[in-house]
């Protein structure tokens, strides 16, 4: 009916795509009758003429149609948190539980790190025992259980997607609003979650380094839900500095399991009840103050259930690095700047991240930011404390670091941790 080439010249030209137009293409190209050099200029042309709000819905419809749609039967509301990536940021590890601890079911399908930003399931791996590989049967059978589910996202879903990610990664066409927000949007919607809250960073340490950006594609991805009939709303939050202390795996498992017992940082405490906030709203339990819940220990339990049920030991002690390297402050002060960027990339030379996704991960390895913007340090107090198990590692990471943290005279300003948030 179509031709590759004709899609092209269209979005070439400037044109708006067809709803024939799309489907035909993106199912033409899952099954391989649209080549990838074909798709890669489609993308390309995309990227530099971009698609208007119902392209990118149709779009997004096309590729969740292009493999399974979960249909999860549970008698509680379902609602999904999904975040943009940032560094430290484990904040699905006690809001997944929690939310579910306050009446909700949270079916949290979760990807693995590439470069410099954390993946939550190389994170939770690092409970001994843990298994991220759950089938359809078992999400279903934990969700109505226990509430709460973590896992690899099965290979059915939005397969186009998967082809198209990973073409868009070598041809230079990642950095789309619309091909980013229909890429998210056709995985949290293949997984048939009722709501959702997605968790739009901003910084030198996210995707989108601009609150400009960031609001650009929160816009168009609370369309594209809303278009879908799914609750959406979005926060827009800031990544210039790492969320909590802790960045890595093992690491920010611990961070977590603090703050599910009770403590832990209070940007991640703030953040995690913020998001937790939005997401009872939107099942229809605004009612429900997670704070309270979070201090009752209710959530603890049920992050051990969901531990437990996925093969993990939550008593168990975590991995620890094989090498330890800390990095002390030069003088007296008070820490005005951590660039959350370099924090992340250190990290991920310790060998927290990985640079190709076939790359393994060391449980052990990341950063403890012992001082962050507006703490008091004396001279030789330790501002970092870097974890691997490849000690040929560090000297790379050190250099990352190189200007990554200032000491001043004075605790710098800071916006609000949550900027805003859009809502349809
Ligand atoms: N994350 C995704 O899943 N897709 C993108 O295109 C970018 C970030």
């Amino acid at each position: 009916m179509f031709t590759a080439i004709d899609v092209i010249r269209a979005k070439r030209d400037g044109h708006r795509l067809s709803d024939d137009q799309i489907d035909w293409v993106i199912d033409a190209y899952t099954r391989g009758v649209v080549a990838d050099e074909q798709m890669s200029a489609l993308a390309m042309a995309v990227f530099l003429n971009g698609m208007d709000a119902e392209e990118t819905a149709r779009w997004t419809a096309a590729m969740v149609g292009s493999g399974e749609v979960l249909s999860l039967a549970v008698d509680r509301p379902t609602v999904d948190k999904h975040s943009t990536g940032g560094v430290g940021d484990k904040i699905t590890l006690p809001l997944a539980p929690l939310v579910a601890a306050c009446g909700a079911a949270v079916p949290q399908l979760s990807g693995r790190g590439l470069g410099h930003t954390g993946g939550t399931l190389d994170k939770l791996e690092a409970v001994p025992g843990w298994r991220a590989q759950l089938s359809v049967e078992e999400i279903q059978r934990q969700l109505v259980e226990v509430g709460a589910v973590v896992c690899a996202a099965t290979t059915g879903l939005a397969p186009a997607d998967r082809k198209l990610y990973a073409l868009r990664d070598v041809t230079g066409t990642v950095e789309s609003i619309p091909l980013i927000a229909s890429s998210i949007m056709s995985k949290k919607l293949a997984e048939g979650a009722s709501a959702l809250v997605l968790d739009v960073k901003f910084g030198s340490g996210a995707f989108m380094k601009t609150l400009a950006d960031a609001r650009r594609l929160a816009d168009a991805l609370v369309a594209i839900g809303t278009a879908h009939g799914v609750r959406t709303s979005a926060l827009l939050t800031d990544m210039s500095i790492p969320l909590g202390r802790a960045v890595g795996n093992a690491v920010e498992v611990a961070e977590s399991v603090e703050v599910l017992q009770g403590g832990g940082p209070a940007d991640v405490v703030e953040l995690t009840l913020a998001l937790a906030r939005e997401m009872l709203s939107l099942a229809g339990l605004s009612h429900v103050d997670p704070a309270a819940v979070l201090a009752s220990g209710a959530a603890y339990d049920v992050w051990s259930r969901m531990i437990a049920a996925q093969g993990g030991d939550p008593a168990a002690p975590l991995p620890k690095p094989a090498h330890i390297h800390t990095i002390t402050a030069p003088s007296d002060g008070i820490v005005s700047t951590l660039d959350a960027y370099a924090v992340g990339v250190a990290a991920w030379r310790l060998g927290a991240g990985r640079a190709r996704k076939e790359d393994p991960v060391q449980l052990a390895a990341g950063i403890l930011c012992h001082a962050k913007p507006g703490d008091v340090v004396r001279a030789g107090d330790p501002i970092l404390e870097l974890h691997t198990d490849t000690e040929d590692a560090i000297p790379a990471a050190l250099a990352s670091l190189d200007g990554a943290f200032t000491l001043g005279p004075t605790a710098p300003a800071r916006g609000p941790l949550v900027a805003d948030v859009i809502r349809p």
